[in-house]
């Protein structure tokens, strides 16, 4: 397969033009809103034969039987066929773009190292308290010039594009000081910008202690002072960041640091969101619940209490997501994962990232995390599926105008060279993208 990116760029008002997608043998809308609990999903696919999806200004206009969309296109006043091109998914099926809702996109250097050490069992935070670990990649990542870390990034994102990811969440937090978190989250956005990919920026100044700020007693208390007076108002002026993430983790920073943080993070406009409970039970789950962060991610070891929590807050108008990162689980050669079918069996809606990063999940292939999602934690291929379309884009605050093909909202589209969507997980590692649609506009073909 020849594989082919046909545009970079992406205006900001998205294609003047218009596409119909004709050919599919199954269009999976995942339309009706987010996935909590674990019911039959009807709403997921699009019960009619032959579907068809008309796009026009970057936006889907109309969806269903081709008689339906014809009806629905001369409503518009769009009956001339000039206006459209065709996009032939030839027996394929139609999926809304992937949403990767946690990645730690911009970095420099790699550590396949840490590998050796954790086969001969050094622990994950043994290794950081030792200056290795993300702190190695801080030093990289502060020597790498503003190209070196665009050009990383426009690398990765075009891997992820490649396996169907139109939008994608990205942390800072290899910086630790503020010109390098600023300059991350400033190359996050122009990335962004640039397209096709979409970028949400996140600031993860509060990732780890830097080594210079380690010496004294009081060091993740002290840096923890210094994110709040130096770093987090410069962010939050410079405008980029949407989201103040945190390692909310024993031996980072504690529930009551991450609470002092997020709460100041918001009262400047930046929405929370949380590392919780990654290795240990750290009251993560249960801050993400009392703060209403737009999502905790990691859950790998979430106490009791603060499932119940998730479970309470599922029941409100915006719920905390748990995002799940099963391919982070597997690099750390651990065989318990986040208790994710307890999740949805709770109601508590559950996304599905690849936690990109060097240290412990370098994969760009959010499709194999699918896979994971349902080989080790027992989602359905469905439910997998929402994970990364319409509940990862809540766990965005994108769900309005992202993550389903509904009429109204933004034209980002996948179409897969398998004929129906539960062949898109089973198919383990396999390169199953065939084209990806972003506003409106085909970004890549593969012939
Ligand atoms: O999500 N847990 C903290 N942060 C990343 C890993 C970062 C690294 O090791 O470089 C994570 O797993
Ligand atoms: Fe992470």
């Amino acid at each position: 397969m020849t594989l082919r990116v046909l545009a970079g760029g992406r205006g900001r008002s998205g294609s003047r033009s218009g596409l119909l997608v004709t050919g599919a043998n199954q269009i999976a809308t995942f339309a009706g809103g987010v996935r909590r609990g674990s019911a039959q999903d009807d709403a997921a696919l699009l019960a009619v034969a032959q579907p068809e999806l008309a796009v026009y200004d970057g936006r889907v206009i109309a969806i269903g039987s081709h008689e339906d969309v014809q009806r629905q296109l001369g409503a518009e006043g769009l009956t001339d066929e000039r206006r459209f091109t065709t996009l032939d998914a030839r027996g394929g099926t139609v999926t809304p773009g992937l949403i990767d809702p946690h990645t730690h996109l911009l970095f420099a250097g790699t550590r396949e190292a840490e590998l050796r050490l954790r086969q001969r069992g050094a622990g994950y935070l043994e290794v950081l308290a030792a200056g290795g670990g993300i702190l190695a990649t801080v030093a990289r990542t502060r020597a790498a010039s503003d190209e070196e870390l665009a050009d990383h990034g426009r690398h990765w994102l075009g891997q992820m594009l490649a396996h169907g990811v139109t939008t994608v969440e990205a942390k800072s937090g290899y910086g630790l000081d503020r010109p390098t978190e600023l300059r991350l989250l400033d190359i996050a956005a122009r990335l962004g910008v640039e397209g096709p990919v979409e970028v949400v920026p996140t600031f993860l100044g509060a990732h780890a202690v830097p080594a210079e700020a380690r010496d004294r007693a009081d060091a993740t208390e002290a840096y923890l002072r210094s994110v709040l007076r130096d770093q987090l108002p410069a962010v939050a002026a410079q405008g980029h960041a949407r989201f103040c993430d945190v390692f909310c983790e024993a031996g980072v920073f504690t529930a009551d640091q991450s609470r002092r943080l997020l709460v100041e993070a918001r009262r400047l406009g930046l929405e929370p969101r949380l590392h919780a409970d990654e290795l240990e039970p750290s009251g993560g789950a249960e801050l993400a619940a009392e703060l209403g962060a737009a999502s905790a991610d990691h859950l790998g070891a979430p106490s009791r209490e603060g499932v119940a929590a998730l479970a309470q807050a599922a029941a409100g108008d915006e719920p905390v997501v748990a995002t799940v990162l099963p391919a982070t689980t597997l690099f750390l050669m651990k065989d318990h994962g986040a208790p994710a079918r307890t999740f949805i069996d709770r109601g508590i809606p559950v996304a599905l990232g690849t936690d990109f990063n060097p240290g412990t999940s370098p994969t760009p292939n959010l499709p194999l995390v699918l896979s994971l999602a349902v080989l080790r934690l027992g989602l359905t291929p469905t439910e997998a599926l929402a994970a990364v379309t319409i509940n990862a884009a809540q766990a965005l605050h994108l769900a309005e105008t992202h993550g389903s093909l509904e009429v109204g909202k933004q034209a980002d589209l996948v179409v897969w060279d398998v004929p129906g969507h539960e062949l898109i997980p089973y198919w383990l590692g396999a390169d199953l993208v065939r084209a990806v649609v972003k506003q409106g506009q085909v970004v890549l073909a593969r012939s």
